[in-house]
């Protein structure tokens, strides 16, 4: 294997599409990016999106929302696009090389246009969301972007900026796979989330734990909903679970800089996927893992990986969860495959639980979230109340 870890890159190839070298050279077709594409593009750039070099033509993205496949037959859920307006690709049409600027015109890269395409946006999010609903976030970032695509490899300058917080734990994918050598891991258990880690998450981490050699917490920092607990705050509730829960030789923290798309099990093969970029031979899918609202069954993201064949098309393997509970018969966290609990000895624990006890000012019980944890989530509540 050419690259450090236990585990294969997506594709066999570990993608590097940055170039510090790269300069801004004027004349060039000019293309203001969102945040959202720019962390796709950063993501495509430390190889996490291996083996996209660039944003997805039309025969990728038609096989990508149709069968979930790149055309070399590898498992692929959710079309990466550079989406624009009409208007955007009529002005950009003939050109070669586009150069790619942030909102506020900082050069971030170039894309080698080889391509511009349509898209049927409600039938993209149809097939992707499950639903065309613009209540839907996902659905509405989709809407919001445009119907044209711009197709092709893409080189970039400059990294996606994150918060202070989440800038401590950037850990690319080489580097996270060097650590995981480093700490002597054969296998390594990834773990995405988009909000504190809970009882419920820190009882599915550890029993994953139990089995492999590492645990790889690896929180989502790029943009979320706006009722979201932001990545600052997340960060320091990371810090404090580990140092006081967890046997540290054992945790590696680092932050993936990835917008939440909300796409629930076509977002659970995506997020494995970039996993596996990442070094790790085991995947967590819990419970309506990326869901919002009630658009997905509470295991949909577990079954949509019967329909793809591990190792041959996808290599990282899934560890599912059921839905993990406090149990007040046996006096621990549990689920209905271990715990002979009925209804009312079940405390359930949720993300969404919780911030309304924060919004109204509540301390969340021991059985939902560890004091210390606790402490910070309501200082924090408190602190953008009164801001
Ligand atoms: S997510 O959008 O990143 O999936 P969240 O941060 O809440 O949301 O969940 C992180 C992971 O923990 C996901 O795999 C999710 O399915 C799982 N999870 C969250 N809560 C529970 C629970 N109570 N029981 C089992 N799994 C859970």
């Amino acid at each position: 294997m050419n690259v450090p870890g236990p585990i294969p890159p997506h594709g066999g190839r570990l993608v590097s599409r940055f170039d510090s070298s790269l300069v801004d050279v004027l004349g060039r077709p000019r293309l203001a990016i969102t945040p959202r594409q720019q962390a796709d593009l950063d993501l495509i750039g430390v190889g996490a999106f291996s083996p996209l070099e660039g944003f997805m033509d039309k025969v990728t993205y038609d096989d990508v929302v149709e069968g979930m496949r790149l055309p070399s037959g590898l498992a692929w859920s959710i079309p990466i696009t550079l989406a624009v307006s009409d208007e955007k690709a009529r002005e950009l049409t003939g050109a070669d090389t586009v150069a790619l600027t942030d909102e506020e015109d900082h050069f971030l890269g170039i894309l080698e246009l080889e391509e511009i395409f349509d898209i049927d946006l409600s039938r993209e999010a149809r097939m992707v969301f499950g639903t065309d609903e613009q209540e839907h976030p996902g659905v509405a970032a989709l809407y919001a972007h445009g119907s044209k695509c711009l197709a092709g490899p893409v080189r970039v300058a400059r990294r996606m900026p994150l918060d202070a917080a989440s800038e401590n734990y950037r850990l690319d994918p080489l580097a996270a796979r060097e650590k995981f050598d480093s700490h002597g891991w054969r296998s390594v258990v990834g773990f995405q989330t988009r909000n504190p880690i809970h009882r419920a998450h820190e009882y599915i981490t550890k029993v994953a734990l139990e089995t492999v050699e590492g645990l790889f917490i690896h929180p989502l920092v790029g943009e979320t909903k706006s009722d979201d607990i932001p990545p600052d705050v997340r960060m320091r509730c990371y810090e404090v679970l580990i140092d006081g829960y967890y046997a540290k030789d054992r945790v590696q923290l680092g932050v993936l800089p990835a917008a939440m798309r909300y796409a629930g099990p076509r977002e659970a093969i995506l997020h494995a996927i970039m996993r596996q970029n990442y070094g790790c031979t085991h995947f967590i899918v819990g419970r309506d893992h990326a869901g919002v609202g009630n658009y997905y069954g509470t295991y949909d993201a577990q079954h949509i990986f019967e329909g793809i064949s591990i190792p041959d098309e996808l290599g990282i393997t899934p560890m599912m969860f059921e839905h993990s509970f406090w149990c007040t018969r046996t006096g621990g966290m549990a689920t209905s495959k271990t715990s002979p609990s009925g209804p009312d000895e079940r405390i359930f624990l949720s993300g969404t639980k919780v911030r309304e006890m924060l919004e109204a000012g509540e301390a969340p019980p021991a059985e939902f979230t560890r004091p210390e944890v606790a402490k910070i989530l309501i200082e924090a509540a408190a602190a953008s109340g009164s801001g």
